[in-house]
This record gives C-alpha cells, structure tokens and sequence, in this order.
C-alpha cells in the first residue's frame, strides 16, 4: 500500500466536536452533492442481508485527484508513439509520482474536512499520495458520506458478506479534489474470463523428436511458439524483463502442477517456476489450485527463462459483522494497481483475465482503475487483459438504468483504453474468431485517437447493422487476438482442456515479454503501452477475417480485414513485430 497514506485509527470523540464548527464550515460540509448512485437498485446477483452494527470498523480509501494527469497522458503518448523523440523514454517512478500527487490545496480541503469531523489526529500527508486510507466505525463513514452503508450477500454465495452502499456523497466542493471512495458503490464480481473446461481431456504428448504439434486438435506451447513464431528466440535480458499475472478470487497457481506442465510441454524451460507475490491480504493454498491460475502461470512460461511472478491478490468478501474488525476493501484493482505502482521496478509485461459487465462498475471506480493502467504504461509497462467471453455481451444484456433497453454490453477493464485487451481465436489456416470473443464499444470510455481511423473503416463496412446497440465513439475492443481453445492445462496432476480469453491474453503477453525483451537488450527500454505501435503497424499481426461474437440475441461483429470487434488486429506474429521499423 505503498501509495497509500498512513492509516490511522479514529479516535471516537466526533460526537463532541460536531456541533463546534463555523456555521459556514457547516453549511460547505452539509451541502452535498451524490458521487455515485445505483439508484434505487442493487446491483444484479447481490442481496441487502442487514444493517451493520454502527461501530464496525471500516477501512476506507480516498483517492485524491492528481495534480496533472494531462501531463501524464501527454507524456504517455509520446513515449508510447514510436516516431516521437521521447518513444520508450518511460517516466521513472519518482516522476510519475511527481505528476500524480495531489496538489496542496486538494490535501489541504481533505484534511480540513476530517479536522471538521474530528478526524484529525495522526493523520500524515505524505509527497507521493495519491490517497488517504481511514480506519473508522461505519456511523462515521455514513456521516462523511451522507450514505448508510448495508451488509450485501452474493446470490451465488449468502456465506460472502460485503459492506457496500448503493449511493454515496461528497460535498460538492470536494468533487473536485476526491476522485473516488472505496469501498462504497462496487459490487464487482470479478469473474473469471475463463468459459468451459471441455467435458473431454484432450491430452497431447509432448513430441520432442518433430516439434510439429499444429494447433488443430489442441492448443500447446509447441504449437503457439510455432503458430506465433517465436521459436528459437532467446531473451537474453531475462532478470529486467519479468512478467506478472495477476489473479484475484482466492486462485492459487500450483508450483507442482507447473513443474509438470514445463516437462511436458515445455522442455526447454528447465527449473522453470515462478514466484507468488501475496498482495493485500491473498494466499497460496497450494492444496487448492485454480484452474483459472494454473493457466495463467503455465502459458505465460512460454516467455521462460524471463522470470515470472503470480499476484495473489487478497478481497474475496471477509467481512464478518460480529468481529468488528475492519472490513477488508474488496476491491480488488485498486488494491493490485495501489501495490504495484508503489514498488521503483515493474514488471515489464503484465496479463489480467477478469472483468465485468461494465455497466455493474461504478464510474468513478472505473475511470480511477483506467488512469492508474495508463500510470503502469507510462512508466513502461505493457498490460494484457482478456477481451471477455459473451461475445457483445452475455445474458439479458439489459441495462440496469432501471430503464431495461436491451444494449451490447461491454466488459471492463478490456473497455479501458489504456490497456491492450485480447479476444479469441480458433483453428489455423484459416484461424477464425472464436464465437465467444469479447468485443464492442465502451460506453464510459471515449475513443482513443490511435485507434480511430482503424475504427473508422470497420464501422463505414458495418454500416447501419447494430445502430443504437453500441455507442460508436467509445473505446473500441478488442486490439487483438490469439488462440483461446482446447488449451492444455495441467490441474492437480491431471490435463483438462481449456477456453476462453483467458487463454488468450497470457498466450499474447508471453510474446509481447519476448519483445521487451528484444527492445530491453537492443534500445535499453521497454515497450510500455502496446497500441499506439500495434494500431501503426497492423500488418505485424496475422490479419483474422472470419468468424463473429454473438450475443445480446443477435449474431454479434462480423470479424473483417482490418480491425474488427472481435479480433482487433489480429494474432501475433513475433518475427514481424520485432521488425516493425523504429520498435
Ligand atoms: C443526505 O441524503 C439523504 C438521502 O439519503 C437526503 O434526503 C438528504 O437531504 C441528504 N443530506 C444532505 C445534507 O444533502
Ligand atoms: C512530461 O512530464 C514532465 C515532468 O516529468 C513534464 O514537465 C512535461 O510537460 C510532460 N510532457 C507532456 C507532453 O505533458
Ligand atoms: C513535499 O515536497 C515538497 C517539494 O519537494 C517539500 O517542500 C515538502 O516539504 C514535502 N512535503 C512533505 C510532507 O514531505
Ligand atoms: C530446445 O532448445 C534447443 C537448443 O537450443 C533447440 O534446438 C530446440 O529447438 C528447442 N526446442 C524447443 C521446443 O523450443
Ligand atoms: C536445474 O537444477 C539443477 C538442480 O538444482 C541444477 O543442477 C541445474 O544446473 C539447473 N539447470 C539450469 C539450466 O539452471
């Protein structure tokens, strides 16, 4: 929590101090104005359970707006375009921290409205900030907020208790200075971009003798270093090149099972393994591994011998109302992304494979979970997120503005236009769209200029089909493609067979590991964020045609030449991306 402030307990005397203040100090913190509301509604999937006991303590995060995110958006988009001057000149932690601490007056409005609460005591603004976490009983939380926090229950698990809110308030002059409270309005549920395991293990022997396993029958490391060619590459500057995959959900990524996996399919990858870093509270049963994990680990040491980590990630619900001890925050972006951009050295490639409806993801949670994916860019971090598995969207697809309109549904953090989200393919000469390949268009987040013109030619062929079902000048997903069925994945000793764009955006990242790796060795800096250079340079990826993404009851993006909404650019092809001119 490293770009957290200090926490500090609250020392229960706001009782006294409320009726001291300044009747104008009383009218700034009473004159309110809502940060965030579900409406009358509770999110779908969650159940109001109970009002907490008042006293239960809970943890709550501010994250304060940054003095001069444009400065860093600008200085993103140099570094990410490969003709400018400053390409690959990444801002180095203490810069970056420069330009997103909050200025003294947002520290100092915040601080006079604890003060005013009685709220004061031990609190330590510190330089680099870009929040203040508290630790105080849920009456006091309500009052700050003008809210009353409720205990909420999962349907699909009553046993998963989280202390939520559906609407929560700043005062109005504060909107300017806090970017977002947690947690108050997120209900996430992170799932799993994972879709079936296939009823029939396909298991394939690792043939050292040909090494011409083709991707027809199912999906290997052989095969995917054939398929992507990146072959006979062999990193040679593999202690600055690591890369990360990040899980949540209590998936642990079982070391016996990846030592398998690497004899098997990967013999080459002598000693292969991989470290398990705990954030926030996560654990490593290695009784217990997760299938979705156990895939993450074992394709993304395709990129072996670049070291690999596995993020841990703690905030599955905990909550438990009768210990009154804090509530753990939950939300489980902001906790990995607030770890992360704290340490001086990045990983250099990073894989996500979850997400959720991105209408179920408050605003401001989102857009603050964005900008901090284009903080890890701008200091040369290149992240891969799965593209979703509903194709436009999965289930109803109706909106939950209480108007109920069927509409696309995009997926987030795929929607954020700061990362580089991946769909699916299948099969090989042709590879066609897998059909549950996420794609669309955001409605939170507006279309980024490296990729307009791009989407500009599919939507003029696409015409007027879908009108209205999407919003045209969103961020467009997904960038791009690779194969996503029939992977082998060994889970408690045995082989299952996977899908999904889970598969799909490690697969990408192990490739994209080799390459900063290459840029690492040959111009001393990495790639950072990927799609400024892929939008440029199109035809380094294997073009995808065929195929399309139903959903929402229609039969979804037609996959086209060019970019389309179901493959982005295309799949990789390593010998040609590591020729793009000027990389
Ligand atoms: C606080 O919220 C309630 C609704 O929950 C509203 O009726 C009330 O006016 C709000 N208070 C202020 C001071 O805005
Ligand atoms: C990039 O960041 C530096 C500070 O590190 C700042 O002075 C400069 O203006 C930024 N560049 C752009 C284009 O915003
Ligand atoms: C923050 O940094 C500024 C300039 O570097 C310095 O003057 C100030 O004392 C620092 N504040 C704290 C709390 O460290
Ligand atoms: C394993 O390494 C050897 C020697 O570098 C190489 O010839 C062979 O192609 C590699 N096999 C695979 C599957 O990468
Ligand atoms: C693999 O581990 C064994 C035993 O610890 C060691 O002798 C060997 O040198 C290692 N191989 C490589 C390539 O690091």
């Amino acid at each position: 929590m490293l770009l957290s402030l200090v926490t500090i307990l609250f020392l229960p005397v706001h009782v006294a101090v409320f009726a001291i203040p300044a009747t104008s100090l009383s009218t700034l913190y009473q004159d309110f104005s809502v940060k965030h509301s579900w409406g009358n509604s509770i999110p779908s999937s969650w159940i109001y359970h109970s009002s907490p006991d008042p006293t239960t303590l809970l943890t709550l995060h501010f994250r304060l707006k940054p003095s001069n995110f444009d400065q860093l958006l600008g200085n993103l988009s140099q570094t990410s375009d490969h003709f400018h001057e400053r390409y690959g000149k990444h801002l180095s932690k203490t810069q970056a921290d420069e330009l997103t601490r909050p200025t003294e007056q947002t520290v100092m409005e915040v601080q006079e409205w604890f003060k005013w609460h009685g709220i004061a005591d031990g609190i330590v603004f510190s330089n680099n900030s870009q929040g203040i976490t508290l630790t105080i009983p849920v009456s006091v939380a309500e009052t700050l907020l003008n809210t009353t926090y409720g205990i909420y229950v999962h349907v699909s698990d009553t046993q998963n208790q989280i202390l939520r809110t559906t609407e929560y308030s700043l005062p109005r002059h504060l909107h300017a200075h806090i970017s977002v409270v947690s947690p108050t309005t997120y209900f996430g549920s992170t799932r799993e971009m994972k879709k079936t395991n296939f009823l029939e293990p396909i298991r394939i022997e690792y043939d050292a003798t040909s090494n011409s396993n083709e991707c027809t029958s199912a999906i290997t490391p052989a095969c995917l270093k054939d398929l992507y060619r990146t072959g006979d590459y062999s990193p040679s500057l593999t202690t600055s090149a690591k890369i990360g995959i990040v899980g949540f959900l209590e998936e642990f990524a079982s070391i016996s099972d990846f030592k398998s996996f690497t004899q098997n399919y990967l013999p080459n990858a002598t000693n292969a393994t991989f470290d398990v870093v705990k954030v926030n509270g996560g654990l490593d049963d290695q009784s217990d591994p997760g299938v979705e994990a156990n895939l993450d680990v074992q394709y993304a040491a395709m990129a072996w011998p670049i070291p690999l980590t596995y993020y841990s990630t703690g905030g599955s619900p905990p909550f438990n109302p009768d210990s009154n001890s804090p509530d753990d925050t939950n939300e489980p972006y902001l906790d990995w992304l607030n770890y992360v951009l704290g340490l001086d050295e990045l990983p250099k490639t990073i894989s996500i494979s979850y997400g959720d409806d991105e209408q179920t993801v408050p605003a401001d949670y989102a857009v603050e979970v964005c900008n901090l994916f284009a903080l890890l860019g701008s200091r040369g971090t290149s992240v891969m997120v799965s593209s979703g598995d509903a194709g436009v969207g999965g289930g109803d697809c109706q909106t939950n503005d209480g108007k109920s309109e069927v509409l696309f549904q995009p997926i987030f953090p795929a929607s954020c236009p700061y990362v580089t989200a991946v769909g699916s393919t299948t099969g090989i000469s042709p590879e066609t769209a897998s059909a549950f390949s996420g794609g669309g268009f955001s409605r939170l987040f507006s279309q980024p200029s490296y990729q307009s013109a791009a989407v500009s030619t599919y939507l003029s062929n696409l015409g007027s089909t879908y009108s209205g079902l999407y919003s045209a000048s969103g961020r467009a997903y997904p960038d791009v493609s690779a194969q996503g069925q029939k992977y082998q994945v060994i889970v408690n000793g045995g082989v299952v067979s996977v899908g999904g764009t889970s598969c799909s955006s490690p697969t990408f990242a192990s490739i994209v590991a080799y390459l900063n790796d290459f840029k690492l060795a040959t111009e001393g800096s990495t790639l950072g964020f990927l799609n400024p250079l892929l939008y440029a340079n199109p035809s380094a990826l294997n073009d995808i045609t065929s195929g399309s993404n139903p959903g929402c009851g229609s039969k979804g993006f037609p996959a086209t030449s060019g970019w389309d909404p179901v493959t982005g650019l295309g799949t990789p092809d390593f010998v040609r991306l590591k020729s793009i001119r000027n990389m």
